[in-house]
This record gives C-alpha cells, sequence and structure tokens, in this order.
C-alpha cells in the first residue's frame, strides 16, 4: 500500500509464492462409522503470489474461501494439495517444531479482537504469552521495553498493559490483536476482515495504523476484506475469488477501471457511485441465485451458472486458468480466468439474460437452499 504496485525484478522480490493450493474439508456421515461421503472444495487450485512489502487484497462473496485461503498460506489450515513457499522454504510441509519456529516470521489478525483475545488475561500477558513462545522474552528490562513500544506502534498508552481485552472498546482491541501480531516480529500479517467488525469511524484509524506500521516495519500484508472499497484504499494488488479459485488479479487502480472477469464487473457495479448522473448511467449486472456450494462445484467454468456472458461452448466444459489477457488499457500482469475475456472487454460479446435452470443447477448442493423462481440480470 505504501509503494506502488510493481513487477517483481527477480525471485527475491517474492516473499510468497503460492502454487497449485487446494484446502478440502471431508463432509462425514453416517452414526457408527464416520464415512467420508465427499468434500467442501474451500480453495481448489490456487496459484498467486505475494511481493514483499505490498498489500495483495482479497475479495469475494461470503463462503468463497478466503478465510481458507489465508489460513492455508499460514499453515493454521493444512493445505490438502499445493505448495507455500515463504521465503524460499515451503511452509505446507513444514510440521511440529520446525513449523513453530518459522511461525514467527508470519502472523494472522482476525476480525472478531474480542474472540481471539483471552478476556482472563492482561494485554501484557497476552503480548508475553507470544514473546515465551518464541523464546523472545529472555532479558527482563528489554522485554518491559517491547512491551511498550509495541502500545506506542499500536497508539494505545502503556498502562493499557495491566488492563483486560473488555476494557477496551473494538478499535483499541483490535489494536492489541494488532500488536499480538508484531510482537514476535512477523514478516508477513494475514489480516482477516481486520476492519469488518468496527464502525466505519474507527475503520480508517486502523486502516491508517496498518499502513504506518506497514511502512515502519516493512511489513508485506494479505488483507482479506468484503468492503470493495476497503480493499482498494489498502491493497497495491487484489484478487478476486470464487468458488475457491481467484478469477481475476491485478494492480488496485486497474481492477476498478478496467474489471475483465465477469464476476469482477457484477462486483464492481454493486458498489455504489456518489455522483447521480454516473450512477444512473453505468452498468448494472445483478448476479442472481447464492455461490454454488463447493460440495458440488459446477463444471468448468466455476461462474457460468451465473454469468451473463456465458456461452456455449467451452463455458461449461473447460475450467478457464488464470491468465494474463491481451486487452488495451490491461498490463503485462492483469491476469483473468475467463475463456472469452478480450471478447467480452472488446464488446464483441453481448451480456444476456442467465437462464433459471442455470442458476438452479448452481444450487446443486445436498440438503442446499431451493433455486429461485427465475433469474434476471440485467446490464
Ligand atoms: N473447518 C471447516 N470445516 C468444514 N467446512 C469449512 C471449514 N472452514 C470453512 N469451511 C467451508 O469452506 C467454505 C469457504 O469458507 P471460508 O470461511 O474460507 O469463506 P470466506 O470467503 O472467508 O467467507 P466469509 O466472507 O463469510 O468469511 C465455506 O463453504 C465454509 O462453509
Ligand atoms: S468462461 Fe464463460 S462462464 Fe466463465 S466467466 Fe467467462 S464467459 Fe462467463
Ligand atoms: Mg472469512
Amino acid at each position: 500500500m505504501s509503494t506502488p504496485a510493481r513487477e517483481p525484478t527477480d525471485v527475491s522480490d517474492v516473499l510468497v509464492e503460492v502454487r497449485d493450493l487446494e484446502v478440502y474439508f471431508p463432509i462425514k456421515s453416517g452414526i457408527v462409522f464416520d464415512r467420508t461421503v465427499g468434500h467442501i472444495r474451500a480453495v481448489d487450485g490456487v496459484d498467486l503470489s505475494i511481493r514483499r512489502g505490498e498489500t495483495y487484497g482479497l475479495v469475494g462473496e461470503s463462503g468463497c474461501g478466503k478465510s481458507t485461503l489465508g489460513k492455508a498460506i499460514l499453515n493454521l489450515e493444512p493445505p490438502t494439495a499445493g505448495s507455500v513457499v515463504f521465503d524460499g522454504v515451503n511452509i505446507a510441509s513444514l510440521k511440529g517444531e520446525d513449523l513453530r519456529r518459522e511461525r514467527k516470521r508470519f502472523q494472522m489478525v482476525f476480525q472478531d479482537p474480542l474472540s481471539s483475545l483471552d478476556p482472563r488475561q492482561t494485554v501484557e500477558s497476552l503480548l508475553l504469552e507470544g514473546l515465551r513462545a518464541h523464546g523472545l522474552d529472555t532479558d527482563k528490562a528489554a522485554t518491559r521495553a517491547r512491551l511498550r513500544e509495541l502500545m506506542s506502534d499500536v497508539g494505545l498508552p502503556a498502562v493499557a498493559l495491566s488492563k483486560y481485552p473488555h476494557e477496551f472498546s473494538g478499535g483499541q482491541r483490535q489494536r492489541i490483536g494488532i500488536a499480538r501480531a508484531l510482537s514476535v516480529g512477523p514478516d508477513l500479517i494475514v489480516a482477516d476482515e481486520p476492519v469488518s467488525a468496527l464502525d466505519v469511524s474507527i475503520q480508517a484509524q486502523v486502516i491508517n495504523l496498518l499502513q504506518d506500521l506497514q511502512d515502519k516495519l516493512g511489513l508485506t500484508y494479505l488483507v482479506v476484506a468484503h468492503d470493495l472499497a476497503v480493499v482498494r484504499h489498502i491493497s497495491d494488488r487484489i484478487g478476486v475469488m470464487y468458488l475457491g479459485g481467484l478469477v481475476e488479479e491485478s494492480d488496485a487502480a486497474e481492477l476498478y477501471d478496467i474489471p475483465l472477469h465477469p464476476y469482477t464487473r457484477a462486483l464492481m457495479s454493486a458498489v455504489p457511485v456518489p455522483d447521480p448522473e454516473v450512477e444512473d448511467s453505468r452498468e448494472q449486472i445483478l448476479l442472481m441465485g447464492d455461490l454454488p456450494s463447493p460440495a458440488n462445484p459446477p463444471t468448468g467454468c466455476r461462474f457460468h451458472t451465473r454469468c451473463p456472458w456465458r456461452q456455449e461452448t467451452l463455458c461449461d466444459t473447460e475450467r478457464p486458468q488464470l491468465r494474463i489477457v491481451d486487452v488495451p488499457g490491461a498490463t503485462g500482469h492483469h491476469r483473468v480466468a475467463c475463456h472469452f475475456a478480450e471478447q467480452i472487454a472488446s464488446g464483441e460479446l453481448q451480456p444476456h439474460e442467465v437462464r433459471a435452470e442455470l442458476v438452479a443447477e448452481g444450487f446443486a448442493a445436498p440438503n442446499g437452499p431451493e433455486a429461485p423462481p427465475e433469474a434476471y440480470i440485467g446490464v
């Protein structure tokens, strides 16, 4: 967020390299025998790189796998397949002491600070816990100075150290969550909806704090957020997720200027624009139906059941790869997972109504909700 997005010049510019990452959760059934009857494909083949010092924003609707991807990158959720190479080490394969030692280099900030902070511990003891776990509290005076420094870094007074989480406001608690993540001196912080639980007036303060800390400490962030305005403000690059996979990735500003994947266009069209004239004349894409079940994802392009540009060939048979597209105005690292991205961008292909039976197909989840009676998509 502090530096403009840029292409990596060499591999040392990349801090995290995610390849073919999958996280499947077993669906169990049976009273006597716990049989696995299927899998929830929460993350289903993700490739992405996060560069040193950048903020990578991850967006997508609820249930698309953002949190699971964030956790899998930190090995808090063990991947089913694929690799996560962090500064040259495949952390997806680390276990036990090796994983614990490496952990201090990557930390997580959670959405709900109250549930992630033990209410029976003071802030000091919460912070000491992390320091001790990584053998960083060897000298008493140095530890005390470190705790004070952490408080000052996150904009809290030193007296806060002796208080309990419930004595703070939501924004202050998130500052404590950030201090805890910072305490072990990480290179990467995965922040999962770091401001979603906060009042709008407090959100900007916490976002600014994250930005200041990045400048000061050279941190790298993966920020998961629902709010497209928050992601735009904070990110150098953005990845858009749909049903376990990335469907588009580009520099933050470019994604908002020229969204190329039909799903991204639908997300963007849902963000209100303050100027009423622009608001009236701009593209409106209403997505029908919920996200299909990740236990039974649609064949081919995962988005074909809801896509207003779906074609009779390829869309429901071949899963499109995330690829650099040849579209005027798009830089050489704007990647899109759509067979027809170029034709859609040029206007050669026009949107159409989405057939109700396709939306219903997207609902083909065991015990899933009923399909809506009709689907309408207007552009
Ligand atoms: N531990 C788990 N066991 C089984 N299924 C899980 C588990 N964690 C997540 N899931 C499922 O995996 C899918 C992706 O969940 P995830 O929490 O990663 O989505 P998300 O994009 O973070 O959603 P939200 O925006 O609501 O936080 C969902 O269908 C969810 O129900
Ligand atoms: S591949 Fe087909 S279904 Fe998928 S986004 Fe592109 S046009 Fe739509
Ligand atoms: Mg989540």
